[in-house]
């Protein structure tokens, strides 16, 4: 979360948005659903895209959001190009072949904004929560910058779910005194491996910024990134929006209005991959099931996906009405042109 050089109209994380900022681009996302989303807002623009991890919903709003604004896209993943290096000053003679230093040279040389998916690494806690290959793509990019999720943060899908939130309940509490606060559950779910934070602390930040009441619930030991929680939190706060933090599931469940599954590795296993399978395989009790839902009160599930079915939510609770999970992935495609809009100076 240090201080970088990329150009203003970046997305590095959500927390670093203004509230303006953050409704400017929902706003944006809402009219480039209508006839704006396939005018030719970005012709002659063209967008360069690594993903060093694998994606379904981020690549596909890409490539369609470019395609429908006009833009083009230059991808390029490890396998189809090289393994990246990203650490400064290391002898290169293992698996990678290039350091993201030239990587990022490269495509900005060739376009007018670059977007980085890399995820967490998983092996030191310290080193994910300073982000570095995100932060490393900030000081190397003179282009804008968008972050398809790093090690800390998942802001296009933050502000994806904020908009499916927007649309279930009819409004904002944050923009609307109107518009009543809802009590929003991210409960942790089991997997069988650990995963990264930067999901369920994106839409811890959605959640807040959005004005609702947020319980995050979680098995002691589960705990998210104390420096992020507090800054959301505090973000949130402006908006009205209140946190609360629990290891009692059924009490979180009571009386929700949503419930959030996702899924994330425990502290205290941190680079130990077999140890940190075990966490979260031990806990099966935590998987989202229709009973569950029925504790709310009227309450929708969410999820970012991909999801296992019967490990972190039962395949009815999908399948069912109250399941928002294919609005969640639609509304990535509004949200990213807006980003891109806003990235490459294009008022939609
Ligand atoms: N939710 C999400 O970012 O999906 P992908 O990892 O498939 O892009």
């Amino acid at each position: 979360m240090s201080t970088t050089a990329v150009p203003t109209s970046s997305l590095l994380h959500q927390w670093s948005l203004s509230h303006a900022a953050w409704d400017g681009l929902l706003r944006a996302a809402e009219r480039l659903r209508g006839p704006a989303g396939t005018e030719p807002l970005l012709t002659g623009k063209r967008v360069a895209m690594l993903l060093l991890n694998p994606s379904l919903r981020t690549r596909l709003s890409m490539e369609a959001a470019c395609q429908d604004l006009g833009a083009h896209l230059l991808s390029a993943e490890p396998g189809s190009s090289w393994n990246f290096e990203w650490r400064s000053d290391v002898r290169m003679d293992g698996a990678a072949a290039e350091h993201l230093e030239e990587a990022l040279g490269v495509l900005t040389g060739m376009s007018d904004a670059v977007a980085l998916r890399a995820f967490a690494g998983l092996h030191d806690a310290a080193e994910d929560a300073a982000d570095p290959v995100l932060e490393l793509a900030a000081r190397a990019c003179p282009r804008p910058l968008l972050n398809l999720e790093s090690a800390m943060d998942h802001p296009h899908q933050a502000l994806a779910d904020a908009l499916v939130l927007r649309d279930h309940f009819g409004g904002s509490p944050a923009l609307h005194e109107s518009a009543p606060r809802r009590r929003v559950v991210l409960s942790w779910a089991p997997h069988v491996k650990p995963l990264p934070m930067a999901v369920p602390q994106a839409a811890l930040g959605a959640f807040l910024r959005e004005g609702h009441d947020v319980v995050l619930a979680h098995p002691p030991g589960f705990e998210l990134d104390a420096r992020v929680l507090t800054r959301v939190e505090a973000l949130g706060a402006e908006r009205g929006g209140t946190l609360e933090t629990t290891h009692d599931r059924d009490a979180a469940l009571d009386g929700a209005h949503v419930v959030y599954a996702k899924s994330w590795g425990a502290r205290a296993h941190y680079g130990d991959v077999d140890a940190g399978a075990t966490a979260v395989r031990a806990q099966p009790s935590w998987r989202v099931s229709e009973a569950d839902l029925a504790r709310g009160d009227d309450a929708v599930f969410m999820h970012c996906l991909p999801v296992r079915r019967g490990v972190v939510v039962d395949a009815d609770v999908l399948r069912g009405r109250r399941s928002l999970v294919q609005q969640q992935a639609a509304a990535r495609l509004p949200v990213q042109k807006a980003t891109l809009c806003h990235a490459l100076g294009v008022d939609p």
